[in-house]
């Protein structure tokens, strides 16, 4: 786009800080902390960040939906106060009021500013038109499929003719080829000046989805929200997948996403030099990717089968016809557990982690129990606690609140759950449903020779 817009600011984030209040009433849960972004005129800005990393609430402060804890949002250097009536959104769930026609669906928010009825009529005819919904004015939501849902929540966002379209997971609730083409729509409109907004945000975890929209990626890290930097699209647009460059930049980004470590840099070429990594005291605080032992050794076996046990990460996500949502916490629970190393958006198995995945069912629970107790501080301090205990048991409500200092409930029991799988996987505890007791192994085999 043309140099002297694209310093043109239209929205700065400034430090915000986001908290929302936990069950208990009196700590609070750090969402977003320090975040600082601009977005400027003329350019396509994608968020990428994993589920639970806040782009959701991120993007609702950046529109004036929700106030920032800490820090403030300007908009044209004023700050804002309220919704950002020069912000249209379009979600996930394309968010349609079921009563009310396509029609009268995408007049809806010409009505709230008080725009005359014809004219009313007109630009909404013309938005419906360029999203492709034409001769489907007066059908219903649930007459239309996902993808034609979808383009009425676009056709909605158009016609109030925003100066930032934001866009929250656009195409994630739609089938691989419905979405494939709608996102080649939206870029098409927008690489022809025909897009009736003069930038576009989205949120998105899907890694190529960013490097195909967006001229600039900003990556967020997790707990809480952070931004770990941008990596600059440098290729002519519309973005060539099968552009070499376009797949170091998807190969880097991987990398990135896969080591919280790394400082993210825009020279792609280069060579990382992980950061310090900052220890946390409690290892409750470490959250663990949720996933079963059955899926990290089915990933691991898939791995084992490569040449040299090395896979490229972004081919592996699609021969395995997933998600880098749905990848990513496997490969971090086998690089948590040392089965596997991520470089350069290749995954290389280890020593250790080519013996578990090709060794018999006894040894494999033998070397997990191994590396769960060196490599995943939260089992050995399980493990720790339970033997201090005369009995060796223990409530799990008493583990339970050592994650609730540091999660929601709700994340509180799913790392309890991940934890218990492992934990039990590795024969270094077990967890009694009904007493809701932890309680290391053999107590309960004495228990039973006793009976
Ligand atoms: N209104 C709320 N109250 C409490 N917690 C919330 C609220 N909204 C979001 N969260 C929490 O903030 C975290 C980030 O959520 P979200 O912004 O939706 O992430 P993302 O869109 O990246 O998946 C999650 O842990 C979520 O549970
Ligand atoms: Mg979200």
């Amino acid at each position: 786009m043309v140099a002297n817009m694209a310093q043109d600011i239209l929205i700065a984030v400034e430090n915000v800080h986001k908290r929302f209040p936990l069950p208990d009433g009196k700590e609070e849960f750090t969402v977003l902390k320090g975040v600082s972004l601009t977005v400027k005129a003329g350019e396509v800005l994608a968020l990428l960040g994993r589920s639970g990393s806040g782009k959701s609430t991120l993007l609702r402060i950046m529109a004036g939906l929700i106030p920032p804890s800490q820090g403030r949002v300007l908009s044209e250097g004023k700050p804002l106060r309220g919704a950002n009536d020069k912000v249209a959104m379009v979600f996930q769930n394309f968010a349609l009021l079921p009563w009310l026609t396509v029609q009268e669906n995408v007049e809806l928010g010409l009505e709230a500013r008080g725009i005359r009825r014809e004219q009313r009529r007109q630009r909404a005819l013309k938005a419906i038109d360029i999203v492709g919904l034409d001769g489907f004015e007066s059908a219903y939501p649930k007459e239309l499929s996902g993808g034609m849902k979808q383009r009425v929540g676009f056709a909605r966002a158009f016609v109030l003719e925003p100066q930032a379209l934001f866009m929250d997971e656009p195409f994630s609730a739609l089938d691989v080829l419905t979405s494939e083409n709608l996102r080649g729509e939206i870029d098409d409109l927008w690489n022809a000046k025909m897009f009736p907004s003069q930038s576009i945000l989205i949120v998105t975890h899907n890694i190529e989805e960013a490097v195909f929209l967006a001229d600039r990626v900003i990556i967020l890290g997790s707990n809480p929200g952070h931004i770990r930097g941008e990596v600059v699209i440098d290729l002519p647009r519309p973005h060539d997948r099968n552009h070499p460059r376009f797949a170091a930049l998807v190969d880097y980004i991987y990398t990135v996403m896969t080591n919280p470590e790394i400082k993210v840099t825009s020279q792609v070429s280069t060579q990382y030099e992980p950061e310090t990594i900052s220890v946390t005291s409690s290892p409750y605080a470490k959250a663990l990717p949720h996933v079963r032992v059955g899926g990290i050794s089915g990933l691991l076996e898939l791995i084992v089968d490569q040449p040299k046990g090395t896979d490229d990460i972004p081919r592996l996500a699609d021969r395995l016809q997933l998600a880098v949502d749905d990848l990513l916490p496997s490969l971090d629970a086998a690089v948590l557990l040392g089965f596997a190393e991520v470089a350069q958006g290749d995954v290389r198995l280890t020593e250790i982690g080519q013996d578990f995945a090709t060794t018999t069912i006894l040894r494999s629970k033998d070397l997990f129990r191994q590396q769960a107790l060196t490599h995943v501080s939260v089992l050995n301090s399980i493990v720790q606690t339970l033997r201090e205990k005369r009995n060796s048991s223990m409530r799990a409500d008493f583990f339970l609140d050592l994650w609730g200092e540091h999660f929601p409930q709700e994340e509180a029991e799913r790392q309890f759950a991940t934890a218990v799988d492992w934990g039990r996987y590795a024969e270094l505890f077990e967890y009694d449903a009904s007493e809701d007791r932890l309680y290391l192994p053999e107590v309960k085999t004495e228990t039973l020779v006793e009976c």
